[in-house]
């Protein structure tokens, strides 16, 4: 089989791995990759440019597409495909609203009374300045509605940094809608499902370490490692999560005519007052797919084949954990990044590159997160040791990683 991954980033690097061991492929295109896939064929087309890579997919005949960024999937990839009998596994348009607006997915958990936190939404400034100068109690999130480049989600810790983050999200897009939330506490992990339409098949379960550290204020980033399984997470939490959320939301997003079809990521806080949903997405997470897909043994293709086929996919796992450490630039996410040259000395733990550019044979940070190294063993402190010795390899002074990353 010929598959094509579209994404460049360390979620497609992970990907292109589990590509790589199945007993199915024979080629693997990236589109438009980064410069560290190996193994994989570049593809040079702009990921968003929908009808070239509609062209190039029937020109090469590829069998199968697996998306990773949601703004990919938001405009239509999936429906362009379906019309012309192109396989791609990933949720249509209209299904991939459950990411692309935040608003739509907190109505539809409402409708199927799937507890999530509580907000309010405004699409006038005046209104979210009134609001927000006036909650007493901190801090609350804010989030845009849409799939902004940087998450869109911010942390306000008293009504000043509330009043500059609404002020600079209107300032850069005065058409904006906002959802300003309750912010809650309790145990965070990431589930991700395989599914199509009222199918769902759980995948394991990925703790995503979001903060640029574990101080309560450190900044707000696309994740700074993950690790898989989750320690102090019951089967009996995780059970309640499949049977109460996901399935519910796939099925009711069939009944309503836009059955899902891709993969479901639902991000959990177990709280004192119960399990809670803080947002869904239509896609694998990343860094989470760093940790997630090492861990399986079965073949990813094979799998994803499967499920859209209609037949029960044979997903099985492996008994170690995978612990996952990101080296992201110092500035990384808000303010100037480095892009200094990465020493890549031989390490043997795993790497999924990121945000990474070569210059005359020479590896360059592109100024955000730049890789992912990963290991795997028995438990999570031998895991910690491995991924952690190799990372303290690759650092220099320009660049940042946790330390706590797979640390219960
Ligand atoms: N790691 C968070 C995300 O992929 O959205």
């Amino acid at each position: 089989m010929k598959i094509l991954i579209i994404g460049k980033g360390g979620r497609e690097h992970a990907m292109l791995k589990a590509c790589q061991k199945s007993k199915l492929v024979e080629k693997i295109y990236v589109l438009p990759g980064n410069c560290k896939m190996d193994g994989a064929t570049k593809v040079d087309i702009d990921m968003y440019d929908i009808e070239k890579i509609k062209n190039f997919a029937i020109k090469e005949n590829i069998d199968l597409t697996i998306v990773g960024p949601a703004d990919v999937l938001a405009l239509g990839i999936k429906d362009e495909f379906n019309k012309n009998g192109l396989r791609l596994f990933g949720p249509t348009k209209s299904a991939t609203r459950i990411e692309s607006s935040r608003y739509f997915t907190k109505q539809l958990m409402e409708k199927l009374k799937i507890p999530t936190t509580k907000y309010v939404v405004f699409t006038d400034r005046e209104q979210a300045l009134k609001f927000v100068s006036g909650i007493e109690k901190f801090p609350v999130t804010i989030k845009i509605d849409s799939i902004p480049k940087n998450m869109g989600i911010f942390i306000a810790r008293s009504n000043k940094m509330a009043t500059d983050i609404v002020n600079e999200i209107f300032d850069e897009n005065e058409n904006s809608k906002i959802l300003v939330e309750e912010f809650i506490i309790g145990k965070e992990f990431s589930i991700f499902a395989l599914v199509k339409n009222s199918k769902v098949y759980p995948l394991q379960i990925v703790k995503d370490y979001k903060r640029t550290s574990d101080s309560d204020d450190a900044e707000h980033t696309g994740g700074m490692g993950a690790c898989s399984p989750v320690a102090k997470i019951t089967d009996n939490e995780i059970e309640q999560v499949v049977e109460k959320i996901l399935k519910p939301m796939a099925k009711s997003m069939y009944e309503d005519g836009y059955g899902f079809e891709g993969f479901l990521y639902g991000e959990i806080v177990v709280t004192k007052d119960g399990i809670k949903v803080l947002s869904f997405n239509a896609r694998l997470g990343d860094p989470e797919a760093e940790v997630l897909l090492p861990r399986l043994e079965s073949d990813f293709v094979q799998n994803i084949l499967d499920v859209m086929d209609d037949k029960e996919p044979e997903i099985k796992w492996n008994d170690e954990v995978c612990v996952g450490v990101v080296l992201a630039s110092n500035g990384y996410p808000s303010k100037e990044k480095c892009q200094d040259k990465i020493n890549l000395v031989p390490i043997e733990s795993n790497i999924c590159f990121m945000g990474v550019e070569e210059k005359n044979n020479e590896l360059y940070a592109k100024g955000g997160r730049n890789l992912i190294v990963t290991a795997m063993a028995k438990d999570f402190e031998k895991a910690r040791e491995l991924a952690y010795r190799d990372i303290e390899k690759l650092k220099s002074d320009s660049f940042f990683y946790r330390e706590d990353v797979g640390k219960f």
